[in-house]
């Protein structure tokens, strides 16, 4: 495997282009239970994560692990089936290698989507918000934190990677369709374990509105690259600390196919809005 993280990231997007050679805009990260929509897409090259060099396997329950490449809305679209997770055991440059790649291929949107416990009480299963800031607490491990200042710790504020227009266009979209949607703060966890319910109360107290184990290292590379971001909660399970359910893996899936329909709009609507 080569040496630097550049190195392994053009690596791979050469060996996709050589199967795939489209310049995409869009690139897709579909979480837990959200992997249907990668239906939706017209396939022209669907590429195993196992053949991709130097990409992480997809170990995480609900994900496919393969790169679905072909025509959403008419554009050309790069979309993981799966994604990986720092609780995989993967470092950050690993877990995030394929959005390197995908900026190396063109990608100048992404839209991404993740299975979260709402702790904003208002929030229902099956409910979608989109994500106009972050709270990090992935224990530092979600980003580099050592060596020289470089494009790798740039010095931008991370949530302006959540962009204003993509959000304003996804509320419309919403409107337009009649289904409820929300915006608010991601809390970003290391897992691989739910929280407690002393934990739930104390995410909700610094400002929480969902939580989950994913995307936040992703937004941090996409800003290095002035990726703009259009981020997703599919609400999975009501995390509050007082009604609390218990939680499987499998019921995380079945909330995430209810908002299967809106995200499928949301995403076909931000491809259609910026092409
Ligand atoms: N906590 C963390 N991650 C999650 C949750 C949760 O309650 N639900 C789905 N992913």
């Amino acid at each position: 495997m080569p040496a630097t993280l550049d190195a392994r990231s053009s690596q791979a997007a050469e060996w996709i282009q050589s199967r795939w050679p489209a310049t995409p805009k869009f690139g897709i990260v579909l979480g837990t239970g959200a992997g249907q929509l990668a239906d939706r897409i017209t396939p022209e090259a669907i590429l195993p994560y196992s053949e991709i060099p130097n990409f992480p396997r997809s170990t995480a329950i609900g994900h496919k692990g393969q790169l679905v490449c072909g025509k959403l809305c008419g554009q050309p679209v790069v979309a993981m089936q799966g994604r990986f997770h720092l609780y995989e055991g993967y470092n950050v440059d690993r877990s995030t290698l394929a959005i390197h790649a995908m900026h190396l291929l063109g990608v100048r949107q992404l839209m991404i989507s993740n299975a979260a416990g709402g702790i904003n009480p208002k929030f229902r299963r099956g409910e979608i918000m989109l994500i106009n800031s972050h709270i990090d607490l992935m224990n530092r491990r979600s980003r580099k934190i050592v060596g020289p200042n470089s494009v790798d710790r740039p010095l931008v504020r991370s949530d302006n990677v959540y962009d204003r227009d993509l959000i304003q266009q996804a509320l419309q979209c919403a409107r337009r369709n009649d289904f409820q949607i929300h915006q608010g703060v991601y809390v970003g966890m290391l897992g691989p374990n739910f929280e407690t319910r002393a934990e739930y109360r104390f995410l909700r107290r610094i400002g929480g509105d969902t939580v989950g184990m994913s995307t936040v290292p992703e937004v941090y590379v996409a800003a290095r690259y002035g990726i703009r971001v259009l981020a997703m909660s599919i609400v999975t399970n009501v995390a509050r600390p007082d009604v609390l359910e218990a939680t499987s893996g499998e019921e995380v899936i079945d909330a995430a196919k209810l908002a299967a329909p809106h995200l499928r709009a949301l995403v076909e609507n931000a491809i259609s809005a910026n092409s």
